[in-house]
């Protein structure tokens, strides 16, 4: 991150979650409404937890705006956790009277817990896993549901849709890509497979009866990005590597891929490259002289966006808290024993494919600002304008 920094701190029970993204432009139109629907968007799904029943994500935001605008200041976003009401005991961040909580000390396969107290010492695993937790991202989804408004006024939208849930896969239609967005809009698994969309529904209902979970895979598509945001001559300014360490980040994610990667792989070059060819629409309002046919790429090339949609897919491995836990050692007693139960989530993929959205745009929106940083909205889209006019005519 260079323009743009984003901190997040909070607990999962504790009062509340708190974003500070600091960066943005002066005079960004920005409502709680439109933090609010990301921050929904990230509750929905089958497969969700009792936990996403009891809290009613909702921004509370503190600063760096005034009567709807940025003011150029850090932003301040804040989620209460509702289910604070039942953890103050524990989780209260005074001391407290009374008998301190029990600690646990059951560590739960997959998570941060055994490597965490190893590395830190802790006598309770929850001193990790509160911290560790994937509610974390309800603060993330909130800065980046900013980031989005920011790119909007670019012309750059952001969207994800769920391509796999367990084994059953979704083969959307990527023709027009405002269908596609539409198509994973209309349900609350963000899958625009019908189909597909039906089986899924299926196999979470007799997964989580099982009391086992699933993981699978979301795309992020983000349209309407010139090229050339990120950079070629340095390592850590390529934005595929920028993108990639963003979607690892968030929890529970295990891979990632740009465009066709993987399929591409077992290819020939031949088959994969994305070909140039003379743009017919040239000439007009934001055409290029050139096009490209096919978009294998995922919109990257050289570390660069390419003028192309930008599609980046996460692969996100199973839930790791069971309802019938997965063996373990009990850290107070040296024995064997089932891992600690959390109450949590069967399957979190459509959500898990919300914070991708909300880190996309985190990244792009600092690559934008980072090549056409402006003090303020109107310089940057002015600086914008100039760079997509300059183009139009290479
Ligand atoms: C939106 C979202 C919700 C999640 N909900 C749960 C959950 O309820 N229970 C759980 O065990 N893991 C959940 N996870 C995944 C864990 O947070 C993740 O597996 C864990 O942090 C370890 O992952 P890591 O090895 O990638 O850090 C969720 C992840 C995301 C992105």
């Amino acid at each position: 991150m260079r323009r743009l920094q984003l901190t997040t701190a909070g607990e999962s029970h504790g009062p509340g979650l708190t974003a500070i993204l600091a960066g943005l432009p002066m005079g960004l139109r920005l409502s709680a409404a439109a933090i609010d629907r990301e921050l929904v968007r990230r509750q929905e799904g089958a497969g969700r937890g009792e936990r996403m029943a009891i809290e009613r994500d909702r921004v509370r935001i503190t600063g760096g705006l005034r009567r709807g605008r940025t003011l150029g200041g850090p932003l301040c976003l804040h989620v209460d956790n509702r289910d604070y009401a039942n953890w103050e005991r524990s989780m209260s961040p005074l001391p407290r009277r009374g008998p301190a909580p029990a600690p646990v000390t059951l560590p739960r396969p997959g998570h941060a817990d055994l490597a965490g107290v190893l590395k830190t010492g802790a006598g309770d695993i929850r001193a990790i896993s509160e911290r560790a937790s994937a509610r974390e991202t309800a603060a993330r989804v909130a800065a980046g549901a900013a980031c989005k408004v920011l790119l909007a006024e670019l012309g750059v939208t952001v969207f994800s849709h769920v391509l796999a849930i367990g084994g059953v896969t979704a083969q959307p239609e990527y023709g027009d890509l405002a269908v596609l967005a539409a198509a994973a809009a209309g349900n609350d698994l963000h899958v625009a497979d019908p189909e597909a969309e039906r089986r899924m529904r299926r196999t979470i209902k007799s997964v989580c009866g099982d009391g086992d979970t699933l993981g699978g895979i979301a795309e992020v598509v983000a349209t309407g990005l010139p090229p050339g945001l990120g950079h070629y001559a340095a390592w850590e300014q390529r934005l595929d590597g920028r993108l990639a360490q963003a979607a690892l980040s968030i929890p529970g994610v295990k891979g990632v891929e740009i465009g066709d990667a993987f399929a591409g792989a077992r290819m020939r070059g031949s088959r994969v490259h994305d070909e140039i060819l003379p743009n017919p629409r040239a000439g007009r309002a934001g055409e290029l002289r050139t096009r490209r046919p096919s978009n294998r790429a995922g919109g990257l090339e050289g570390g660069m966006t390419n003028g192309q949609p930008l599609l980046l897919r996460a692969a996100m491995k199973p839930i790791a808290s069971l309802t019938r836990p997965l063996r373990s050692v009990d850290l107070a007693t040296g024995r064997p024993a089932r891992a600690a139960r959390e109450r949590g989530d069967c399957v979190a993929v459509p959500a898990m494919g919300v914070v991708l959205e909300a880190m996309t745009a985190l990244v792009l929106a600092d690559a934008v600002l980072e090549q056409f940083g402006a003090d303020t909205l109107r310089d940057l889209k002015a600086a914008w304008r100039r760079y997509r006019n300059r183009q139009a005519k290479q």
